[in-house]
């Protein structure tokens, strides 16, 4: 009966998912612009709508779905909540001796198949095994107190790393109970979705340790009292466990007070109490709406995620819809719909490449706030162009490290480029939305090949550049090859030779740099072009978003007044200086070979 109200309950919720889902992808097609691809803030806007104060509890982990009308053109829930990958759940139980973990935790793993794992019954194993952990922890068991911390640690470590735990999720039990037990976890970047506290007054605890009785044949667990065996065979055999005397268990109720805080302190944001003093079905009933709406969270998401492909998918080719190039680029600053334009067409770009399988990407974009060779550079520009990547693939699942290099060189040479100045002071204070995303999702970083860890997804690297008298490449190099096939993206590198005064740049390796320069594929370029040594007027703009042709625009007044970029050619290849000029004049360079006129400056440094 129980598990029927609980299954009619799931299917409540899934229903409740998808028709959130579904409404908010017909929120989206019905106010989405002519434009090809949605803004970034298409998923957070929506999921943050979503989360209500009243169900939120202590933490961000909680959503309500509000159902809406479903659009009859979309593809079915059910089709869409299969594709919904479910990230496995991480919790913590904790509470005071025979606050009742053991019997909650029998239930949830029944519901929800994760991972058990309590270090009371792991080194009970290991005493009833006669191991050499056991032998060393009986003692400490037996006589109510902690066994020390470096055996557990080991034995969680060891447990929580095997496939099983990290494929089903898993369901911490007693562990941490030490201080050190819990930053032992923060070390191995070990965090739960959520921290269940049972909470049970204690003069009920001693009866409930006293009345326990353990099925040795099944693990499971009874009270005298309150749950006694269902048969007479299954009370032959219970047995009570040596630290269950009534002496024991006030030395185990003292040991739990004195480190109680400090552990419940670790896991404040994700900690949810429980009035564990009730029937042990209704404190299930407590903690198995927590886990669903854990699981219907992330359902939400990934559902979220999957229609933004689709609409995203749907909108292209981008190519087809593009409505060219936004005009005004000359009116600084930039105003927030220019910029997240540019945010969002890089990002499609970058996403289409790294779908294809491309790893060593590199973006160029030149409008002038990213132009550090303009005096209207703003670093602001870059970082939320950083951010909205960074956001987009941590949306999707991935984890992002966004580095930034830092001071190279020895001596009078230390320092960083001046375009980098404060950059990650800058990006460690910016808004990342949620307060998990940053130093979970999306954590900062330098360049170098320590700086990639195994559970990084993708690199962002903020402008990577040479610097007068030292080079990044090296640092760059080890990086990419620790990064092995995992995706590395430069915005805005500047990895050409800068001159020394000692010259070494240009004497040592410069062939393998530049090789090495090479092995990245441009995924976006964008480029205004201006008379030769000026930046004014701007007369068009170079353009390319992976997969698709470089594109030549030239920008023109229209009798209105109002400017606007018209398409004049396209090109497989990044075109020369040359082949600009052609395109601009309209004829073909066998007329005029010499790289003048107002595309004579475009003939080196800038490509
Ligand atoms: P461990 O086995 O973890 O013991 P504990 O934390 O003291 O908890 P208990 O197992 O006694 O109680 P429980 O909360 O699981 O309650 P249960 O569900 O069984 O650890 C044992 C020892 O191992 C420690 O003392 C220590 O020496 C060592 N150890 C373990 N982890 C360690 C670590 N991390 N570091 C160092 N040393 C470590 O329920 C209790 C009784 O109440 C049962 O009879 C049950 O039927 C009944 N009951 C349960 N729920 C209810 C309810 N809602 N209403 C009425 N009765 C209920």
């Amino acid at each position: 009966m129980k598990d029927f109200v609980f299954d009619q309950r799931e299917e409540r919720e899934r229903e409740a998912l998808t028709m959130a889902s579904l409404s908010l992808c017909s929120a989206h097609l019905s106010s989405t612009p002519s434009r090809s691809s949605l803004p970034t803030s298409s998923l957070s806007t929506p999921l943050s709508l979503l989360q209500s104060p009243i169900t939120r509890r202590n933490s961000s982990i909680f959503f309500t779905a509000t159902p809406r009308q479903i659009p009859q053109s979309f593809p079915t829930s059910t089709a869409l909540v299969k594709c919904c990958v479910k990230e496995p759940l991480k919790v913590m139980i904790s509470g005071a001796p025979a606050s009742g973990k053991g019997t909650q935790c029998e239930l949830i793993v029944q519901k929800f198949g994760l991972v058990h794992i309590s270090t009371g019954d792991l080194l009970r194993e290991e005493v009833s095994s006669g191991t050499e952990i056991g032998n060393k922890a009986k003692e400490f068991m037996n006589s109510g107190s902690l066994v020390p911390d470096e055996i557990v640690i080991a034995m969680v470590a060891g447990r929580l790393s095997r496939e099983d735990a990290k494929k089903n999720g898993w369901l911490l039990d007693g562990f941490p109970r030490t201080f050190a037990q819990a930053q032992s976890l923060d070390k191995l970047n070990v965090k739960p979705d959520i921290f269940l506290l049972l909470d049970v007054p204690e003069e009920i605890l001693i009866e409930r340790c006293v009345g326990r009785r353990l099925d040795p044949v099944t693990g499971k667990i009874y009270h005298v009292k309150s749950y006694p065996p269902e048969s007479d065979e299954v009370k032959a055999r219970l047995v009570m466990r040596p630290d269950d005397t009534e002496e024991k268990v006030k030395a185990r109720l003292q040991i739990y007070k004195q480190n109680s805080e400090a552990i419940i302190s670790a896991y404040s944001d994700v900690m949810i109490k429980i009035d564990a003093n009730r029937p042990k079905e209704m404190v299930f009933e407590e903690t198995h709406t927590l886990l669903s709406q854990i699981n219907l969270n992330r359902m939400i998401k990934t559902a979220m995620l999957i229609i933004k492909q689709v609409l995203a998918d749907k909108a292209s080719p981008v190519q087809d819809n593009w409505r060219g190039i936004p005009t005004r680029l000359n009116n600084i600053p930039h105003s927030r719909d220019i910029r997240s334009y540019f945010y969002e067409d890089v990002l499609q770009a970058t996403v289409r490449s790294i779908k294809d399988g491309n790893t060593r990407l590199r973006v160029d974009i030149n409008i002038p706030e990213l132009n550090p060779e303009m005096d209207v550079y703003r670093i602001g520009t870059l970082m939320e162009l950083v951010r909205t990547l960074a956001l987009s693939f941590a949306d999707d699942g991935k984890r992002v490290k966004v580095c930034v290099q830092g001071s190279m060189g020895e001596g009078a040479l230390a320092g960083m480029p001046l375009q980098l100045a404060g950059t990650r002071k800058i990006l460690e204070y910016m808004d990342w939305g949620d307060d998990e995303t940053l130093g979970t999702f999306v954590k900062l970083g330098a360049i170098g090949g320590k700086e990639v860890d195994e559970e990084d997804d993708l690199f962002i690297l903020v402008a990577p550049q040479n610097a007068v008298g030292n080079c990044i490449i090296d640092d760059l190099q080890a990086m990419t090859s620790a990064a092995g096939k995992r995706p590395v993206v430069l915005i805005n590198p500047r990895l050409k030779d800068l001159p020394a005064s000692s010259g070494i740049m240009q004497t040592m390796g410069r062939e393998k740099r530049l090789e090495y320069a090479l092995t990245f594929d441009n995924c976006y370029v964008f480029r205004l072009l201006y008379y030769a040594g000026t930046q004014y007027p701007i007369m068009g703009a170079l353009r390319m978003s992976y997969p698709y042709r470089y594109e030549l625009y030239k920008r023109v007044t229209e009798e209105n007044g109002k400017e606007k970029y018209v398409l004049i050619s396209t090109y497989s290849e990044r075109p020369t200086p040359d082949q600009i000029n052609d395109a601009f004049s309209g004829k073909s360079r066998e007329e005029s070979k010499k790289p003048s006129g107002i595309w004579g400056f475009l003939g080196s440094g800038f490509f």
